[in-house]
């Protein structure tokens, strides 16, 4: 079996794969799995061996289905009441152009919304509604803000970006699971940066997870 095989078969299995993204970018490694297996134990993983952000990224498809902006959008649309918002547009992200953020969410059913119970309902739920398209039950069933940060894939996801974002993404519409993935980064607390790809493949074979490369899936999925 191939690692992108192996890749496939743990989003389905809802386990973890590592994605690193690549030199010329973040040179970052994500955690990552399909939103639709989330559980309270899942977030406690990534708190404990990622340590990043954790994040909800959705296909553009979904996005588009629940009108979902960026967050730059958002902030762009405010300026005319709170002009100072403009400034802080980010045209100086040094590795790319775009973010992919958009905005905050909990489930309703939250009560901080922090824990690992509130955010793996919210990750979870999010992925469920979008599976049964239920698109009309999103500001029923989610409050914002909260504390899992939605992110937008691109149209097209790698043919336009190729951040974790859109890789998460393209690993589960090749896998054939619901494209709603979670991203965390992983951190080193020992050096203050992020986990070196080597240190990140020790922690793969040590738990019997597959590390990717963002290159090897972004030419898969522009072959299929
Ligand atoms: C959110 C991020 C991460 O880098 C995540 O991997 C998604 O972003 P991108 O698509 O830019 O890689 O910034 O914590
Ligand atoms: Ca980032
Ligand atoms: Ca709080
Ligand atoms: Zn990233």
């Amino acid at each position: 079996k191939t690692d992108l095989e192996m890749g496939f078969e743990a989003l389905r299995n809802g386990e973890f794969i590592l994605v690193y993204d690549d030199d010329d970018r973040e040179g970052e490694v994500d955690m990552i799995i399909a939103s639709e297996f989330v559980r309270p134990k899942s977030i406690a993983t990534m708190r404990d061996y990622a340590g990043g952000l954790i994040c909800n990224c959705l296909a553009p498809e979904y996005c588009d289905a629940i009108n979902l902006p960026f967050m730059t959008d958002i902030m762009q649309a405010a300026t005319s009441k709170y002009p100072n918002l403009a400034e802080l547009a980010p045209n100086d992200i040094p590795y790319d152009e775009r973010s992919s953020f958009s905005i905050w969410v909990n489930h309703r059913n939250s009560f901080t919304g922090v824990t690992d119970h509130d955010r793996a309902m919210t990750i979870r739920e999010m992925a469920i509604m979008l599976k049964e398209e239920r698109y009309g039950d999103f500001g029923k069933t989610f409050r914002s803000p909260g504390h899992v940060c939605l992110l937008r894939g691109a149209e097209g996801l790698v043919k336009n970006r190729r951040g974790h974002t859109e890789i998460g993404l393209a690993m589960c519409e090749m896998a054939g699971v619901t494209p709603v993935c979670v991203v965390c980064e992983m951190m080193d607390s020992k050096t203050g940066r992020a986990t070196s790809i080597e240190d990140a493949k020790k922690y793969a074979d040590e738990n019997g997870l597959v590390l990717l490369k963002g290159q090897d899936i972004i030419e898969k999925y522009l072959e299929e």
